[in-house]
């Protein structure tokens, strides 16, 4: 199959866990036959220090006329002065924006090799397994914004419409999995919350009354998603609570650094990044975890170029890698390799040759 894919390494670690992602891609191009063009662009800090924008126009348009794009991460306090005339965040949000991938998934399993990675005790995580479906292009992230010297403001506001093809997403997941559709909002305290209740609660009456419906308040949700992750299956969320859920969430899995993203709209293509930031503390040095870039180039196999098989080889040598001791530092242990970790391009390393014996 042929496809251009657009490359945006960005910031901090973000070109050295694409830098794995990208041999994972050529890999499983050259193993299947697939012409792949992979075309790189400045985003982020990179792109200021390169025209002054995070996100040229050069870089939109490569990525609207894209099949997909893989992403690294942005930002970094060089770039995160409160008077900042230019910031990487604002070219991420206008990017999702522009693509109008509205629908932000999340997958969260833990992988057993990974327990006790955890910080959470091994038999809470027996049997986890769910995906997060975040609304992107909206709500507060998205709101007008007003600031003087002493008062500063952020609107959130959601249309049915937009609460409604974030639902459609989310329960579609559902049926194909557990059935199961959790929606989380704080409709005890904000009308976008109420609107967003009844939205979800009337559509999935009309439209999927096979899935079964919970509606949680996001203050207990957070308590219980660690308290009993694996009643979990597909979970529905505005913009900001899925930020902050997921990242929580991302703890159960073992840690930030193996957990992939796909941002998808109403066509197939879409953006996919690990859901870690730019880590500028550990940039450079050659020891981020490249497991949730490599997942998330399986993740847009699947979804936007429609090879599940292929999707499926890249997980498989993800995870029979992690079995055989795969360790990067942020989930090294005494228990495996006696705490030993193996750096970023060692860790691809790996990951390929279990690839190539699949
Ligand atoms: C994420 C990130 C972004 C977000 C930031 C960098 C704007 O935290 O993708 O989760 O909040 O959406
Ligand atoms: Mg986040």
């Amino acid at each position: 199959m042929k496809a251009l894919i657009a490359v945006l390494p960005g910031d901090g670690i973000g070109p050295e866990v694409v830098r794995e992602g990208v041999r994972v891609l050529q890999a499983v191009a050259q193993r299947h036959g697939h012409d792949f063009t992979l075309v790189e662009a400045d985003f982020g800090g990179v792109a200021i220090e390169a025209t002054g924008e995070p996100l040229p126009q050069a870089t939109l348009d490569l990525c609207l006329k894209s099949d997909a794009i893989l992403l690294g991460a942005i930002g970094g306090p060089k770039w995160s002065a409160p008077d900042a005339k230019a910031r990487p965040e604002t070219g991420l949000l206008r990017l999702r924006k522009e693509l109008a991938v509205y629908a932000n998934l999340r997958p969260v399993a833990v992988h057993p090799a990974l327990r006790s990675a955890s910080t959470i005790r091994p038999e809470i995580l027996e049997g986890v397994d769910l995906v997060f479906v975040r609304e992107l292009t909206g709500g507060i992230y998205f709101g007008a914004k007003t600031r003087d010297a002493t008062t500063a403001s952020d609107l959130c506001s959601y249309s049915v419409a937009e609460v409604e093809r974030v639902t459609r997403v989310a329960a579609r997941l559902a049926q194909a999995r557990r059935g199961k559709l959790t929606s989380i909002d704080t409709s005890n305290v904000l009308e976008t919350s109420r609107l967003w209740r009844e939205t979800v609660t009337r559509l999935m009456k009309a439209e999927f009354p096979d899935v079964t419906v919970e509606h949680a308040l996001v203050d207990s949700a957070a308590m219980h998603l660690i308290r009993r992750p694996a009643d979990y299956d597909v979970i529905v969320t505005e913009n900001m609570f899925g930020d902050i859920l997921t990242d929580e969430a991302s703890m159960l899995a073992g840690s930030l650094g193996v957990s992939p993203s796909a941002s998808l709209g109403d066509g197939t293509r879409g953006l996919y990044e690990p859901i870690h930031g730019s880590a500028p503390d550990i940039a450079g040095k050659g020891i981020a975890n490249p497991v949730g870039t490599i997942l998330s180039v399986a993740l847009l196999l699947r979804h936007s170029l429609g090879l599940e098989a292929e999707a499926k080889e890249i997980e498989g040598a993800v995870y029979r890698a992690l079995d055989a001791g795969l360790r990067t530092a942020d989930i090294a242990s005494v228990e495996v390799n006696g705490g030993k970790s193996v750096s970023t391009s060692e860790a691809g390393d790996v990951i390929l040759r279990q690839l190539a014996s699949a």
